[in-house]
């Protein structure tokens, strides 16, 4: 089965290139319908552009408060009937109503093994806590900040004299396979949430799914 994504990104645009590639190479069945970004000069949509993909800029301006903004947002996502939503460095608290409409449809990377380190500059939270092991999780959204359901994991062991930076650096390497190896397998229909909880081939997973040394799930 082949999944139509939309992507939804704020910055850089690296996790979005993953997936561009990962399409191009045939490692993911997907097609990416829409990118959808809330900064006009944000490097992913030029990236987006230049993959011919079609992309729209939401930007926060222009509306009153954050449900209107979400609404125009996800009005757009919608034209676009993607089956799943991705969002791939998307920087932004998406409100509840929009989130609960889409349940089971809406999945996020963060850069940290949750529950460990949710919100912001996980990576200096991460060295600042002293922790031996970082990483990131891909986790189906729901209203709690960072606190859905976790599909799949990436482990990175943190090194002595590792900082924020060093430490983002190797994280982002594995988010990469781990983002496109985490929607092949809903594009295989293995995964999928219910009662709240993932489902891999109709059975909850007891602990994520975490993606082994050589970038392949065990
Ligand atoms: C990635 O590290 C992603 O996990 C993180 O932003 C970065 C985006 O990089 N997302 C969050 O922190 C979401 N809370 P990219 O634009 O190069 O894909």
């Amino acid at each position: 089965m082949s999944l139509d994504l939309a992507v939804l990104v704020s910055g850089r645009g690296s996790n979005l290139q993953a997936l561009v590639d990962a399409i191009g190479d045939g490692q993911l069945d997907a097609r990416i319908v829409g990118v959808f970004c809330d900064r006009a000069n944000a490097p992913a949509v030029e990236r987006a552009r230049s993959a011919g993909l079609a992309t729209q800029v939401v930007a926060p301006r222009g509306f009153a408060t954050r449900l209107e903004h979400d609404a125009a947002l996800f009005d757009a996502i919608d034209a676009r009937k993607p089956d799943l939503i991705v969002c791939a460095g998307y920087m932004r608290l998406i409100g509840e109503r929009e989130v609960q409409a889409r349940r089971g449809r809406l999945v996020n990377i963060h850069p940290s093994l949750l529950p460990a380190f949710k919100g912001l500059h996980t990576h200096a939270q991460a060295v600042a806590a002293g922790v031996a092991e970082h990483g990131a999780s891909v986790h189906y959204v729901t209203p709690d900040l960072d606190g859905g359901p976790v599909i799949a994991q990436a482990r990175v062991p943190v090194q002595p004299g590792d900082d924020a930076e060093t430490l983002a650096r190797r994280v982002l390497a594995r988010e990469h396979p781990l983002l496109v190896r985490t929607l092949q397998l809903i594009a295989q229909g293995r995964i999928a949430l219910r009662d709240e909880r993932v489902q891999l081939d109709g059975r909850p997973l007891a602990t994520p799914l975490q993606l082994a040394a050589n970038q392949r799930f065990p």
